[in-house]
């Protein structure tokens, strides 16, 4: 099981880095509402090409939204009507998919919401959904894995009462830490082109330099208090198994789709391509000058630097939020998935991506069991096994089993993403609440492109 996660093309380790080598942590501003009503909100998204100096002196040709890399933060709140005017600058196609949202099919941003060069995409919707870390990022047939590697990626944050009175930290950018985490492979001119070898169609595009908000060997300044970090990871195709230098322990507070019911105290958080982990860090026991490192494994992600006695902190709540755990005796119908394949031949139920084939219709509002297998093995020792992270839009699901057991406490609240290894089942239920046309497919971008999706239609 831990093999598989390990990296195929090896992480640079940066844990010796000198210390004026070191970037401060950039923090993605959250983007301005332009509709000052209460209860409504209007973002503008500009999809443009930029330049980024990843690497001092070399400038890379990159993609981003409202600038040069990734993109601000969306926060809205439950209950709002958003308008979003998505502008694409590029001269290319793309599309902007909210992923984790619930909003009908139309306003989804899948492969279908086509955004031509020179044109915007006026997409609108109410928030139906409590409070979370989602994201955003284009969904253009066979090129998403291109355009998210270029750049464009975003965090998409949901808030509500609950998120408002748990005593949590909430200080953007202080104690409440955006961290997309994504890897690239640089040329020696400090470019990203995304050239895609044999081996990358096979396992998804690797780099082998950990990013942080775009910023190699990052550095965060904190105060002794409890700090919290959104991870999201938005990297093509690597997972990540994150924990602390120290090994310290830290408690998970949410999974894809928001708070789970209880914090959750653990030392190691695994977040496939796609998945978001909110987590709490304790600093209050640290004195100024104190570092922790924030780790893949062994590898360091980013160094925590402990600035400035906190005056004071919130806690560490116990009890998060009601997650009512839907009634396996109410399933309407049970579908199977099977992940298959290798490389370019990735497929599921035995088909690959077809816009004008719909594979599955589904009612709304019945609750549905998706039994998901991986039998993608490798070829022996060759290849090694190839995990297939299944995503579903539209949708917030419950993990019931994996691999006939009771999944792990950090699966057991709202998730939209689920990382499924060579051999493995997973079963969930689902019940879908918007009507339309959907995705389901594997997180991991080049199989995705290669044609590792399906339709389904809820009416
Ligand atoms: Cu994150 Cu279908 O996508
Ligand atoms: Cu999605
Ligand atoms: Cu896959």
């Amino acid at each position: 099981m831990e093999e598989q996660n390990r990296p195929s093309v090896d992480i640079e380790n940066t844990n010796d880095r000198a210390d004026e080598e070191r970037n401060k942590l950039p923090i993605p501003p959250l983007l301005e509402d332009k509709n000052p009503e209460e209860g409504k909100a209007e973002f503008d998204l500009n999809v443009q090409y930029g330049k980024k100096e990843f690497i001092e002196g070399k400038e890379a040709e990159t993609l981003g939204y409202n600038g040069d890399y990734l993109g601000p933060i969306i926060r809205v709140n439950k209950g709002d009507d958003v308008k979003i005017n998505v502008n694409n600058t590029l001269d290319e196609q793309t599309t902007v998919h909210w992923h984790g949202l619930e909003v009908p099919g139309e306003m989804d941003g899948g492969p279908h919401q086509v955004v031509e060069p020179d044109t915007t995409w006026e997409p609108y919707f109410t928030i139906d959904q409590p409070a979370a870390t989602l994201w955003y990022h284009p969904h253009l047939l066979h090129k998403t894995g291109e355009q998210v590697y270029k750049g464009l990626a975003g965090l998409f944050y949901i808030e509500d009462e609950k998120s408002k009175a748990l005593d949590l930290p909430k200080e953007h950018g202080v104690n409440d830490i955006p961290l997309v985490v994504q890897d690239k492979r640089f040329t020696q001119d400090g470019q990203i082109p995304y050239d895609l070898g044999m081996r990358d169609v096979m396992d998804g595009f690797k780099g082998d330099t950990i990013l942080v908000n775009g910023a190699i060997s990052p550095e965060l300044d904190v105060k002794s208090e409890v700090v919290r970090l959104r991870l999201l990871n938005g990297s093509n195709a690597r997972s990540y198994d994150f924990n602390f230098s120290d090994n310290r322990a830290f408690h998970q507070i949410a999974s894809d789709g928001g708070f789970l019911k209880n914090s959750i105290e653990m030392q190691e958080v695994s977040l496939a391509p796609a998945e978001r982990a909110e987590i709490l860090v304790d600093f209050r026991e640290y004195s100024a000058g104190d570092q922790v490192v924030l780790r893949d494994g062994d590898y360091e992600v980013m160094r925590i630097n402990i600035v400035e006695e906190a005056q004071q902190s919130s806690g560490i709540p116990e009890e998060l939020v009601d997650i009512v755990p839907y009634d396996r005796d109410d399933v309407v119908i049970t579908r199977e998935f099977v992940m298959s394949g290798m490389g370019p031949m990735v497929a599921i139920n035995g088909k690959q991506m077809d816009m004008d084939r719909i594979d599955e219709t589904l009612n709304l509002n019945e609750l549905e069991e998706w039994v998901v297998t991986n039998e993608s093995s490798g070829m022996g020792m060759m290849m090694g096994d190839t995990p297939h992270p299944f995503h579903v839009h539209g949708v917030q699901f419950q993990v019931i089993e994996r691999n006939g057991g009771e999944p792990p406490l950090n699966e057991q609240g709202w998730k939209d993403t689920v990382m499924v290894e060579s051999g493995e089942e997973v079963r969930l239920l689902a019940k879908f609440n918007k009507k339309g046309l959907f995705m389901y497919h594997c997180h991991i971008l080049e199989h995705e492109d290669s044609g590792m999706m399906g339709q389904f239609l809820v009416e």
